[in-house]
């Protein structure tokens, strides 16, 4: 290819990819848009930059001014979190967990977290980080539903570890990617003092609901450690971040961060942390009216779904408290074929497993899909237009029609709320 064909062909599939999804329906749970004031920030000299080590404290020379910043929206990190100390130095949650699981375990450990279709992320599993890190890992019990971690049984997990002669339970994983309701972790943090092990809460997909004040607070409500993504329901730049319990001695903390820096970073993508304080700013200003719309509008899309007559997860709580809905498209032809006939009109989710599923049975084609509407949300989308959505899901997966016209039609001429 010749360079300038290519230079053309990169420029332009980058534009055409932008305006499609423009006129999409973008409900992976798992993404979100950042503001035109943070992507003003966002590329920058520091794009170009190291700055190794902590604020004042560098390896190397020139990283003054990117010092002053670092600080500050640390500081804002630190209040919006309530934690006693921050670390942003990671470039995903992905990173954020294998730094976080090797504070809290050693190889060989033993590790309770969520299996896949209860909600796991793949980092907190045998394929993934958790894995990756030598630990045994159980998966926590649920109750019937699925959808909720079992605490009386795993009580009776926890005792069966400890008395095992081969191994320890050094840590929980809280959290998840398929997350409708809040995780038990006061009851497993005053476990977790009786029986000796640590409680790691994975906050990626909620952070932005944590923030806002509309979800459970997990660090207040004593989880040991939050590692987060900083880009699904908190709306900042891609990256990660770890939070710490103010309980925690500062020695401990010194001693964990060595995991971050040199354990798991060199550089840190400087660029991230000026746009990073953009997004807390813009929470500090509108979280709470963020958060409480999100979740107002994926509970009326979970009833409209409902009503229109898609299977939707755990009805009888009330479908969800957070920022996604779960529905079960077996009888549609699977979350596969539903994603990909979404997709023919602009409408993006994923396919997903639900709770209990053998994952052996149906690995390319589970029953679920998984729908978020954080970045609708942010797209200033209310609750009457999450009744219309609805219908569209019923014309696509129920009667087989083409919507596309109608999803752009509902997508234009709409502007990135909650900024500053
Ligand atoms: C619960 C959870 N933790 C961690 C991650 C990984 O985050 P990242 O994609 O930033 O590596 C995800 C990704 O979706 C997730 O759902």
């Amino acid at each position: 290819m010749k360079v300038e064909e290519a230079k053309q062909f990169i420029i332009s599939k980058v534009r055409e990819s932008g305006e499609w999804r423009g006129e999409c329906l973008n409900m992976i749970a798992s993404e979100n848009v950042t503001s035109p004031l943070l992507d003003s920030v966002y590329i920058s000299d520091f794009y170009h930059r190291y700055a190794e080590g902590d604020p004042f404290s560098r390896y190397y020379q020139g990283t003054r001014v990117f010092d002053e910043i670092e600080r500050m929206v640390k500081t804002l990190a630190k209040d919006a979190l309530k934690a006693k100390e921050v670390d942003l130095r990671l470039v995903s949650g992905t990173v954020a967990n294998i730094a976080a699981i090797s504070m809290l375990s050693k190889p060989g450990d033993s590790i309770i977290s969520s299996s896949i279709p209860n909600g796991g992320h793949l980092s907190h599993n045998v394929m993934g980080a958790a894995g990756l890190l030598q630990n045994r890992i159980n998966s926590f019990p649920t109750t019937e539903d699925g959808y909720h971690i079992d605490v009386d049984e795993t009580k009776k997990l926890v005792k069966i570890i400890n008395e095992s002669a081969f191994t320890r339970l050094s840590m929980v994983i809280l959290g998840g990617s398929l997350f409708l309701f809040p995780h038990p972790v006061k009851e497993l943090s005053d476990l977790g003092k009786e029986e000796g092990f640590k409680v790691l809460y994975d906050a990626a997909h909620v952070l932005g609901l944590i923030v806002g004040g509309e979800f459970q607070q997990p660090l207040r409500e004593g989880a040991d450690l939050m590692s987060s993504s900083t880009h699904k329901t908190f709306f900042g730049p891609q990256g990660g971040l770890i939070a710490f319990n103010s309980k925690l001695s500062d020695e401990s903390i010194a001693m964990f961060r060595k995991n971050v820096f040199p354990g798991v970073s060199s550089n840190h993508h400087l660029h991230r942390i000026p746009a990073l304080g953009i997004a807390f700013l813009e929470f500090k200003k509108h979280g709470r009216e963020y958060a409480r719309q999100t979740v107002k509008n994926a509970k009326a899309l979970a009833q409209a779904l409902n009503e229109n007559g898609l299977s939707v997860e755990a009805e009888e709580f009330g479908f969800t408290e957070s920022h996604q809905v779960a529905v079960d498209v077996s009888k549609q032809g699977g979350g596969k074929a539903c994603a990909q006939k979404l997709e023919e009109s602009n409408i993006i989710v994923n396919k997903n497993s639900l709770p209990k599923e053998n994952l052996k049975e149906n690995p390319d084609n589970p029953k679920g899909l998984r729908i978020g509407v954080q970045e609708l949300t942010r797209r200033g989308f209310k609750e009457s237009e999450m009744k219309e959505i609805a219908i569209l899901f019923k014309e696509v997966l129920v009667n087989n029609k083409n919507v596309k016209n109608k999803v752009k039609e509902l997508t234009k001429n709409r502007k990135i709320e909650y900024t500053i």
